[in-house]
């Protein structure tokens, strides 16, 4: 197994403070590099020193950069781009926001994230299984037919699930979804700074620690122009009101939160900004090949099973346990007795679709074949 861009793990790696062992937990939350972090540390600092809002106008033009960066990769504009706390809040926000009666269908996946599911509910939207194959990957030749038939008020797709390694083909689902006028709303918590995210659809939203390595408690929604059109004010308890200016600001940045962590913001813009002069290309094809180099070496490793077809080309890795082995203790002895991070994914993150817990293993860039190999090793080791 040879990977691409070992140039790019060794720069990555040596931007960041050193990983107390194997950090391969990426889809839970990255390793932000010395320059994000002291960049954050700035800020607050800056706040106590001349004013929080003082500091916050000071950090306006970098701000302003770092939303057109981050709007581009969605293939909006800055204006397009609201600074939330999560991808856990922009969902809510988006879907109160959007005059959609009660019973409104919402196309989605079977194995939707769980929590989005939930969101859709909380809103009164009924959710349709979009068809999907026998992995969960949208099944392109029925789409059109099943969005022609009887045209749901909106598809929600997430490109890379949370809980098993699938990437969904997101340019073909927006192009059936164009050609059916049914608006597309993306969930690319786990899809941006590791997958192309530009396929041109009317919302997306997601987060800022995890592929794109900026802090915890930021995260972003993006409106494109079309949709943005169509959102109605939400209550001021929803988006802590911009009361004078609202009214000039673009629609999709009213959705903003004014009340913020704004160093957790110049962190993210600080992260894009690394991410685009790593080239996003590069970032993409490494860690697809780290993936399916992951998969390589651990399936079967003290009898574990890997459940995502083998060479899909993303860096979420998820195992299930041999007969009889429990994944929360077998993750919490990875890490105490093997210095290996990862999670545990039960099926609350997508009930439609999985029937057990799996242990989910996502390296970042900086990954190495030894990281894949100790963690192997560490895995034939646990007690049966
Ligand atoms: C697919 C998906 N959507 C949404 C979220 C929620 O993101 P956040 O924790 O930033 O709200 C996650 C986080 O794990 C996720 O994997």
């Amino acid at each position: 197994v040879t990977l691409p861009h070992d140039d790019l793990g060794d720069a990555w790696r040596s931007a960041r403070p050193a990983a107390v062992g194997h950090h391969l937990d990426t889809a839970a939350c990255s390793r932000q590099s010395l320059r994000v972090l002291d960049a954050v540390a700035a800020h607050a600092r800056h706040e106590a020193e001349i004013g929080g809002y003082v500091a916050e106008a000071a950090a306006a033009p970098l701000l302003r950069q770092g939303r057109a960066a981050l709007a581009g990769l969605l293939g909006a504009a800055a204006d397009d781009l609201a600074f939330v706390e999560s991808a856990t809040a922009a969902l809510p926000l988006l879907l109160a926001s959007l005059p959609l009666p009660l019973g409104a269908v919402v196309a989605a996946v079977p194995g939707e994230w769980g929590p989005n599911l939930a969101a859709f509910a909380d809103r009164g939207l009924t959710v349709r299984p979009l068809p999907v194959d026998g992995v969960g990957r949208v099944d392109l030749a029925l789409l059109p037919h099943a969005l022609a038939a009887d045209p749901p008020a909106l598809v929600h797709l997430t490109p890379v699930a949370s809980h098993r390694g699938v990437l969904q083909d997101t340019a073909a689902v927006a192009a059936a979804c164009r050609g059916a006028g049914v608006p597309l709303v993306l969930d690319v918590a786990q899809a941006l700074g590791h997958v192309d995210c530009d396929h041109g659809a009317d919302a997306a939203y997601g987060t800022s620690r995890k592929w794109l390595a900026g802090p915890r408690g930021v995260g972003f929604l993006v409106v494109r122009p079309a949709l943005a059109a169509r959102l109605v004010p939400v209550s001021p308890a929803l988006t802590p009101a911009r009361w004078p200016a609202m009214g000039d600001l673009p629609p999709a940045q009213r959705l903003e939160s004014r009340e913020a962590h704004v160093a957790g913001r110049v962190g993210l813009c600080l992260a894009v900004g690394e991410h685009l002069a790593a080239g996003p290309d590069r970032v993409h094809s490494r860690l697809g090949a780290l993936g399916r180099a992951a998969r390589q070496i651990l399936q079967g490793a003290g009898g574990w099973r890997i459940a995502d077809p083998l060479d899909e080309p993303v860096a979420i890795v998820t195992l299930t346990p041999p007969d009889g082995v429990d994944v929360v203790a077998a993750r919490a002895r990875l890490l105490t007795s093997a210095a290996v991070v990862t999670t545990v994914t039960g099926p609350e993150r997508a009930p439609g679709e999985m029937t057990g817990p799996v242990l989910r293993v996502s390296p970042h860039v900086d990954a190495t074949l030894a990281d894949f190999e100790a963690l192997a090793a560490a895995l034939a080791g646990l007690p049966a």
